[in-house]
């Protein structure tokens, strides 16, 4: 039995996390999970990662810096022993680096890789994480590539956690859940949990979709099909991020060194008390 969390600190941390994180991109289905359902998902992701060595395929949310945070904080006593972000956006690897830097986030780092690219470390971890892009426009393929990623992290051992859509009133979304759970299981995986509907986002267009926590663990001996890991095949590209959207960016580069917690220059004027008299 894990102890109570303190909501007040816990809150209070992730909206450290919040401030820190990239503006989303949406051209890259970069749709950020709202506070409260981060929160929660952490704590999730914690107690679920427990001493394990965890990969973040993909974390615009910052999920893997607040789980990081929470324990270094002492809101939560349990968490991963070591967690690495692997995302094509190099303004997340940043804030992942920086942040983790100036916290003394020891157990905590990010690489820039593009899922697909090979994966860099097959089977150096024992847990996957990912909230990838949900795969509306073509059946969930590019879901399964960042479980495939995952699975390869893993060493086609361990498990993962599959943050995707969920909702009763859309086809494309039950098609997708299907879809991920064939293909896992083809891969060697059976689906260990599910916990339905539960995150929200700040989707202008669609606020009411959620995602579920899709669990996934491998049948015992999956590591022995091991196979090497190469980039993705090129059939797997039309519409990646959605309808007639496909990959053609290897690395999303940062420009400048941001500070999200503050507003940019170019953001507002300011007019002087004097001003109003000529
Ligand atoms: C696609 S978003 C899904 C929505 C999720 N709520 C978020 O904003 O993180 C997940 C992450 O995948 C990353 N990503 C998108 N395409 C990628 C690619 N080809 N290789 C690696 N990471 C990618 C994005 O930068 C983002 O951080």
């Amino acid at each position: 039995m894990r102890e109570r969390v303190d909501l007040h600190k816990a809150i209070n941390a992730v909206s450290d996390v919040v401030q820190n994180r990239p503006r989303p991109l949406r051209d890259f289905d970069q749709i950020h999970m709202k506070t409260g359902d981060m929160v929660v998902q952490s704590e999730i992701v914690a107690d679920w990662a427990d001493g394990k060595r965890l990969a973040f395929i993909g974390d615009g949310d910052a999920v893997s810096v607040a789980v990081a945070y929470l324990k270094v904080r002492e809101v939560l006593s349990f968490g991963p022993s070591q967690i690495t972000v692997f995302d094509f956006d190099e303004r997340t690897v940043n804030a992942v680096k920086r942040f983790a830097d100036k916290e003394g986030l020891s157990h905590l780092d990010a690489q820039l890789y593009n899922v697909l690219d090979p994966f860099p470390e097959p089977g150096a971890y024992d847990c996957f994480y990912t909230n990838p892009p949900w795969g509306a426009s073509n059946n969930g393929e590019s879901v399964n590539v960042f479980v495939e990623r995952g699975i390869e992290a893993v060493g086609y051992e361990g498990d993962g956690l599959i943050v995707i859509a969920d909702d009763d009133d859309r086809d494309w979304a039950k098609n997708v859940l299907a879809n991920v759970q064939a293909f896992s299981s083809r891969t060697g995986f059976y689906v260990s949990r599910m916990q339905r509907k539960l995150h929200e986002y700040h989707l202008d267009d669609d606020p009411l979709l959620r995602s579920c926590n899709l669990f996934v663990s491998a049948v015992p001996g999956n590591g022995e099909r091991r196979v090497p890991s190469v980039a993705t095949d090129k059939s797997r590209f039309p519409n990646f991020y959605g309808n007639a959207q496909e990959p053609r960016v290897r690395y999303v580069r940062e420009l400048k060194r941001p500070d999200y917690g503050k507003a940019p220059d170019d953001e507002y004027r300011l007019e002087l008390l004097g001003d109003q008299n000529g």
